[in-house]
Formats: C-alpha cells, structure tokens, sequence
C-alpha cells in the first residue's frame, strides 16, 4: 500500500581494461531511466571494480554479520539500504566472474529477499550460463531471482564500433524492471520481519512507524475510533479523519511503534515526551484481533519509553468505558477535569 521508492543497485561485474561491461551497464541505465522514475524506482550504478574488494579475507561467517575491515562495511551498507539489484555479467568459462562471486560471498543477510535480475553478454550463449551459474549462489543468499532477464549476444548487439542492442532488448530491460518493482513491493514484508523484533503473535513483528508507513497507520486509525465515535456520540475524533499527509506529520514528531504480520499493521502505540511527563497516544489494534492482550502489549512497549519520566499521561474518551476499564487495570487513574469529551489518565512512575 504503501508505496515507498525502491533503490536498485546496478552491479557492472567485469573488471579488466577495456571491458565491455560499463558500455552494458551505460545502456542499461539510460535505457531504463525514463521507466525507473515512473516506477519510483532509484537506479545506482554500481562497478564492482570500485569496491577494492579483495578476494574474502573476513575472519567470520558473513551470515554473523561481524566485519573486521572498512571494505566489508562499506559494502555491507551498500546493499543493506538496497532493495534489489541488477547484475551485468559477461560470461567467463561458462560462468560467472570471480568478481561476483566474491563480492556475493562477502554478505550474508543483507542480500535477503530482495530481487535479483541478470543482465547477461556473451558470445552465443549471449552469458545465459553464467546466469544459471550465479543463480545457485543468489538463491542460497535468499535473493530472489526474476523470470525476466535480458541476454545480449555481443556480436548482435555492437554495430559501427558502438554498443548498440536491437528494440526488443530494450523492451525486456523494462520488463525486467517492471517485474523487480513489483516483487521489490512484494518482499517489502518478508524484509521488515528480518530486521524487526519478534512480536506476541506467531509471525509478528514490531518496528518503529516512519513517513512511509503513513497510509497503512491512516486505515488502522480509521478502522480502530469507530468504536470510539460510537461510545462517545461523536464523529469529531482527528484519529477519524486524518489524510496520510496528516499522519505523515505526527509521524515526524512522535515516537509510534507498529506490530506488524506479514505487511499488515496489526496495532500500534506512538510516545513523546513532554518535561518529566510521558504521553502515550494512539493505542490501537485492529477489530479482528482484540481481546488477545495486544493492547497491554503495546501499552507496555510503549511505557519501556518512561525512563527518566515520573508520570504517565494518556486520554481517552469519557465515556470509552472499555478503555478506561482497561486503562484502570493498567494502573491509570483518571484526572477529575475532561476536555472536549475526552479525559486524561495519569500513572505515577516509581522513582
Ligand atoms: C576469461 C574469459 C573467459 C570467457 N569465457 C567466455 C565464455 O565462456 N562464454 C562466452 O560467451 N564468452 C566468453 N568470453 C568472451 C566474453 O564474452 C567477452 O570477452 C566479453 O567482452 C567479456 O566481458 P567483459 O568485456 O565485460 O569482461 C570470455 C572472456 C574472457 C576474458
């Protein structure tokens, strides 16, 4: 739903002098320029040459993580922020370089479900097998392989000294392109889970709400104050009505927390901080999923933020007597005064 821009790394695997693949990799991005940006989709080209990368030389398993040299790190954060990738390879010996090789071999997580596709040359084989060759490895990376895949063969494709591949070559770059976009989108889930902390349900996740996930938090809200508006006669509730551009904004100001399953945001619970004072706001969880202690799970990720704070503030409507039933269990007393149909309830910290 949320439709967030995909960074692609376009990987130019040879390394020797004169070599053929920048001018691949030149076509390719200018081929696919117009089509990445009507995707949303960054393009950065990438020459594995330009990482100094030489042949593994890491103490550790890359599946732990642990580097010991600023190459590996470098490289480590490179494909980390990306969210799929376009491999140019020549084909050397019916397979793949060794320079892809090593630079797959270097990382271990941070290839995880993310889209692959081959743009491959060669002679007649037009490096289809260098292809088949590094799907064994990308596969066990969890990289995830398009169908589509674009296959030049050299003597095809270079005309009157340039390198010039034929229309439909073209055509199957933004097919390829198309296709990463859409299992780039696809995977987004699969990727917040490996980086999240586990949740209370079976496959669930928790991981801080940024601007992007504005759309999904809006449905949630809307979904959740149903309730709300009827307990307290009343359709005047912001949670009711805010565009995603308003979610955007509290995002940026707020602290929120999501639970997620599977790309779908199951609750959520947003903090900030105001003197000695934590506010908590926004506790929500989907209809179908209540009475299963989300909530009070929430709640309590939500007070792990009090450190430093001596009390805890919260509202609620004046007459959610659900949630203040819930709340008083929780240790909230409500304050005498209410505002606007809404009363505050407050929970003094130990110190
Ligand atoms: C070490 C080496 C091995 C090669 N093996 C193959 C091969 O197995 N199949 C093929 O079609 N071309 C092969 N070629 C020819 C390449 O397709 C051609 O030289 C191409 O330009 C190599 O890409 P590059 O210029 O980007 O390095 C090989 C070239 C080299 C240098």
């Amino acid at each position: 739903m949320s439709m967030k821009s995909l960074r692609v790394l376009v990987l130019i695997c040879s390394t020797r002098p004169n070599a053929l693949g920048p001018a691949v990799g030149a076509w390719l991005t200018s081929t696919l320029t117009p089509s990445a940006r009507a995707l949303g989709v960054e393009l950065a080209p990438v020459a594995l040459g330009d990482l100094q990368l030489p042949f593994l030389d890491e103490e550790e398993h890359p599946a732990r993580g642990v580097y010991q040299h600023e190459h590996t790190r470098q490289w480590s954060e490179a494909v980390a922020a990306a969210d799929g990738f376009i491999v140019v390879t020549p084909e050397y010996n019916y397979g793949m370089p060794a320079t892809l090789k090593n630079a797959l071999d270097y990382l271990g997580g941070e290839w995880a479900w993310k889209p692959v596709g081959f743009v491959s040359y060669g002679n007649t084989s037009a490096g289809t097998r260098a292809v088949q060759h590094a799907k064994q490895t990308t596969s066990t990376l969890r990289l995830v392989s398009l169908g589509s895949t674009v296959a030049l063969r050299i003597a095809d494709a270079q005309q009157q000294g340039g390198f010039r591949p034929a229309d439909h070559h073209a055509r199957a770059a933004v097919d390829m392109l198309e296709e990463l976009a859409r299992v780039g989108h696809a995977l987004a889930p699969l990727r917040a889970h490996d980086q999240a902390t586990p949740g209370p349900l079976p496959g669930s996740y928790v991981k801080r709400l940024h601007l992007d996930d504005g759309p999904h938090v809006t449905v949630l809200q809307r979904c959740c104050w149903v309730d709300e508006a009827i307990a307290n006669n009343t359709l005047e509730l912001p949670a009711l009505h805010e565009t995603p551009a308003q979610v955007r904004q509290w995002l940026a100001d707020w602290h929120a927390t999501g639970l997620w399953h599977a790309g779908r945001l199951l609750g959520m619970v947003r903090t900030v901080r105001h003197g000695s004072a934590l506010r908590i706001g926004r506790l929500a969880v989907t209809p179908d999923l209540r009475g299963r202690g989300l909530g009070r799970w929430l709640l309590r990720i939500a007070e792990t933020r009090s450190q430093g704070c001596d009390h805890i503030l919260l509202t609620t409507g004046a007459d959610s007597s659900r949630n203040l039933a819930f709340y008083r269990k929780q240790g909230y007393a409500p304050l005498p005064a209410t505002n606007n149909g809404e009363i505050s309830l407050r929970k003094d910290l130990a110190s």
